[in-house]
């Protein structure tokens, strides 16, 4: 089974964003597991939902932040942001028109989405805050 464990290298140091991040971990492996348990498809697109309502929460306080802080890289990383439910919106429709199961895809989407987005553009805008908060610039 496929699980996303926290770890300390993808620690911001904002305790919102921070938790944010664990929280949908949470629901990422809440996904994982009822996929490994064969759940149908009507109980993973319950779960798939859930995300993308709270994945809405924390990229609007991600790009409150970018608003804060004049980030000069907010429009690819809000960019980003769209592409998740772009891609995400683009499965659900397929598993609809096709009939299959949709879980395995949107977990191993979700899993190396998250991560990949969290080490990159997260990070960069972690190191670009740390400077501002230190030196005022
Ligand atoms: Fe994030
Ligand atoms: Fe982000």
């Amino acid at each position: 089974m496929q699980l996303l464990r926290w770890s300390s290298e993808i620690e911001l140091g904002f305790e919102q964003i921070d938790n944010q991040h664990k929280q949908l971990f949470n629901m990422i492996n809440e996904l994982s597991l009822a996929c490994t348990y064969g759940q149908p498809n009507s109980v993973m697109l319950h779960l798939v939902e859930r995300l993308q309502e709270y994945a809405t929460t924390h990229f609007k306080a991600e790009e409150d932040l970018f608003s804060s802080y004049d980030y000069p890289d907010r429009v690819d990383h809000e960019a980003d942001h769209a592409s998740f439910f772009d891609s995400i919106n683009y499965m659900r429709k397929q598993c609809e028109i096709i009939d299959t199961p949709m879980a395995g895809k949107i977990r191993d989407f979700l899993i190396d989405w998250l991560w990949n987005h969290i080490k990159s553009k997260d990070m960069k805008y972690k190191k670009f805050i740390d400077k501002r908060r230190l030196t005022g610039l």
